[in-house]
């Protein structure tokens, strides 16, 4: 990437933090220090908000098919600088090239899919009981989003969520992660570029605590949504109580994968390897546990063994990299420590992570057996390149493991009896199955979670609804 942002986009323009202050964004893999971004004071933050709902009030205005030609540019307009954000996310982020790639066309494709969708709000007209009324619902936009954005997809977590809220209307406030603003930085500009009005789309950094309770505590801010821990999911569900606010959570899973003695072993393994390592085990819907039926737990372990085995770690920026840095020293010793505790806890480990002399962050691969559901491996998330395997032996044992947890976003089934993946899916606590399928994220789809995973739907004809209110008329005709 030529241009490295280091301000905040707001209200059109490239500003500072009046103070001065900035915090760096260091590379993972090299701990090079990209840029420094602006630590805003509150009363810059809500300076922010307020030209937010300037903008709201005439982006609303706007005709659906004006707003779906500027999310169709935008799309337009990444889908010709994959390689400029796949770079950058890759400097920021520490994911692979090529799964950076992807991830730049998978955003394009969600901005793609809401200049289709913004042309399709429609309301409806209810027969009402009299012949001289009339009942109209309306969907109006629900007015300025904030939101909280991850680091793990950097710019596709942003992408579904702006979408969606530049279709329906909405203007936009955006506080990235601290590891990974650049890349959303970056898209501010983009968007400006493709039409999106001053003051519709606004990216701020600076203290997350700070801003997120800027962003609960004001009036003028009617939905947050937000992509993270259900820690923090659960402290904005206590501060939106407030102002009443609307929300859109997509917080942490556990993401269970059975695996039957009938199931197709090569397609499974070839499952999980996608499932369980992309993004250095970092996304929200990989695979946390293994449930092998007791018939081919040591012929899939084996098999899994040998593949993870096969995967290169390294720099993302290399081309031979399928496994990049873990984002932080601190998301390292996590992993470290569950994989320590399970080994104290009893478990096996027939596949060590080695050590890398590129430093802590570079985590290989591992596989843990003899897993049991009182370890801490299991009941976390581990968000790192640890499979970790349990066994069972009948369908309604893997059922019951596979729910006994919180979270409830993503879980997956291999069988190849297809009356029994069905009936299993059907049971499973989990807002997406996959079955003999791993590859679950996709725009036509609702991604989003049930439990302690949180609610709100993002993507798909559903996702835009989070976005609007219904309004409805009730007219009588005198
Ligand atoms: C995640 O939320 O971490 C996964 C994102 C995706 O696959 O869309």
């Amino acid at each position: 990437m030529k241009h490295v942002p280091s301000k905040n986009w707001i209200n059109g323009e490239w500003r500072g933090a009046s103070s001065g202050e900035t915090f760096p964004v260091t590379n993972p893999a090299s701990d090079e220090v990209l840029a420094r971004v602006p630590a805003l004071s509150p009363h810059e933050v809500d300076e922010a908000i307020t030209s937010a709902q300037v903008a709201f009030l005439s982006w609303r205005e706007v005709p659906a098919r004006k707003r779906s030609d500027i999310l169709l540019a935008i799309s337009q307009a990444l889908l010709a600088r994959v390689e400029d954000f796949a770079e950058l996310i890759t400097a920021e982020q520490g994911k692979p090239l090529s799964e950076a790639r992807g991830e730049v066309v998978y955003s394009a494709n969600y901005f793609r899919w809401y200049s289709e969708e913004a042309v399709r709000v429609n309301g409806d007209i209810i027969p009402a009981d009299t012949p001289n009324k009339r009942i109209f619902v309306l969907k109006q936009p629900v007015g300025v989003v904030a939101a909280i954005t991850p680091w793990n997809f950097p710019v596709a977590m942003l992408a579904r969520k702006l979408g969606a809220a530049l279709a329906a209307g909405c203007a936009f406030i955006a506080k990235p992660a601290p590891e990974t603003p650049l890349s959303a930085l970056a898209l501010a500009e983009l968007c400006a570029h493709a039409g999106v009005p001053a003051g519709v789309f606004n990216v701020i950094t600076g203290d997350a605590e700070m801003i997120g309770s800027h962003f609960m505590s004001s009036p003028l801010v009617r939905k947050v949504t937000f992509t993270g821990s259900t820690e923090v999911g659960k402290i904005l569900i206590r501060q939106s109580a407030d102002t009443v606010k609307k929300l859109t959570l997509e917080l942490g899973g556990n993401a269970p994968f059975v695996v039957f003695g009938d199931a197709d072993i090569e397609h499974a393994v070839e499952g999980a390897i996608f499932g369980k390592y992309r993004n250095a085990g970092q996304t929200c819907i990989c695979v946390n546990r293994f449930l092998v039926h007791d018939s081919i737990a040591h012929a899939f372990t084996e098999r899994l063994i040998a593949r993870s085995k096969e995967l290169v770690v390294g720099d993302g920026s290399e081309a031979s990299t399928q496994i990049g840095p873990l984002i932080t020293d601190e998301a390292a010793a996590k992993v470290t420590r569950l994989i320590d505790s399970a080994r104290r806890e009893g478990a096996s480990i027939p596949l060590e992570p080695t050590p890398n002399t590129r430093g802590k962050r570079f985590i290989s691969p591992s596989v843990i057996t003899h897993v049991t559901p009182s370890m801490s491996i299991w009941k976390e998330e581990i968000f790192g390149p640890v499979s970790a395997i349990a066994t069972f032996a009948t369908d309604d044992e893997a059922i019951s493991l596979a729910n006994s947890t919180p979270h409830g976003l993503a879980a997956y089934v291999y069988s190849n009896n297809l009356s029994r993946a069905l009936k299993v899916s059907e049971q499973l606590e989990y807002g997406m199955v996959g079955v003999n399928d791993t590859a679950i994220s996709s725009v036509q789809a609702p991604f989003g979670g049930i439990k302690e995973s949180g609610f709100g739907r993002e993507g798909s004809k559903y996702g835009i609804d989070d976005y609007l209110v219904l309004k409805y008329l009730s007219v009588t005709m005198p």
